[in-house]
């Protein structure tokens, strides 16, 4: 295992598997979304990137609550069917690994980073840019797999940045960055963003319906997700 994620998009392969899943699940509708949408506020009116932006779910919902959506993603069959999903948003492939050179500064009101700062192996460039396109009075909103969760899972050094590899829901075989919760919080320090609110979310009461024991077991246990706002620290110019 070489400690980089690479390049490679790694959600191509079971993109459409995943779209399938994504709509009602456990893990994504009733959970990683509200959460993230809540953290969002009230988003009408606002020019909102959808960075990393799957099959477009995200930006179906920030649509219809009035929004003006540009979203990307490094999987070609994602923003594929981020288009026909979303035909009212601004869709394009691309690796966050490089600039948002498509992007103004100061152009946009809101970022959204959903459960993908795990893949980035220069996270700090890839906030940096997200502060540069963001407008002053503007916010990121990130989430992540919660790092106890992580932790629990993998064993060793809960502190040890490594990249690992797992084999999630349908079979997808994903390789991302576990990484304790203060690397998180000192990148997006260095991007230059101050943390406004962090939670760390329970489930929906929907999502029993959907599996009762991980329900509840994530009303006890830090072993899901947790979610960022974060703004652009204006102390530093
Ligand atoms: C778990 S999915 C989340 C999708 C969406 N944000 C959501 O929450 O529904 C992770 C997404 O990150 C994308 N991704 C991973 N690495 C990326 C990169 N370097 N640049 C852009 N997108 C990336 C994948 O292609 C995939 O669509």
């Amino acid at each position: 295992m070489t400690d980089a994620v690479g390049r490679e998009p790694q959600y191509e392969l079971f993109a459409d598997d995943f779209a399938d899943h994504a709509g009602d699940s456990f893990h994504n509708a009733w959970y990683d979304r509200p959460a993230c949408l809540r953290l969002l506020g009230d988003v009408a009116g606002k020019a909102v990137l959808d960075a990393a932006c799957g099959p477009g779910f995200y930006a179906e919902e920030l649509v219809r609550r009035g929004a003006t959506v540009n979203g990307c993603d490094q999987s070609a069959r994602m923003v594929e069917l981020a288009r026909a999903r979303v035909p009212g948003a601004d869709f394009r492939v691309h690796d966050l690994a490089e600039p948002l050179r498509w992007l103004a500064d100061d152009s946009m009101d809101l970022v959204l980073f959903a459960l993908a700062v795990e893949y980035l192996d220069d996270r700090v460039a890839a906030l940096r840019e997200f502060r540069r396109v963001l407008r002053p009075s503007g916010a990121l909103v990130l989430s992540r797999m919660h790092p106890t969760g992580d932790w629990l899972r993998h064993g060793g050094s809960y502190f040890a940045d490594r990249v690992v590899e797992e084999v999630w829901s349908r079979g997808w075989r994903v390789r991302y960055w576990l990484s304790p919760l203060e690397r998180t919080c000192e990148e997006l320090h260095e991007a230059g963003f101050l943390i406004e609110r962090l939670r760390e979310p329970r489930p929906e009461p929907a999502a029993a319906e959907l599996d009762r024991e991980r329900y509840e077991r994530l009303q006890r246990e830090p072993t899901g997700f947790l979610a960022i706002r974060a703004i652009p620290d204006r102390r530093g110019g």
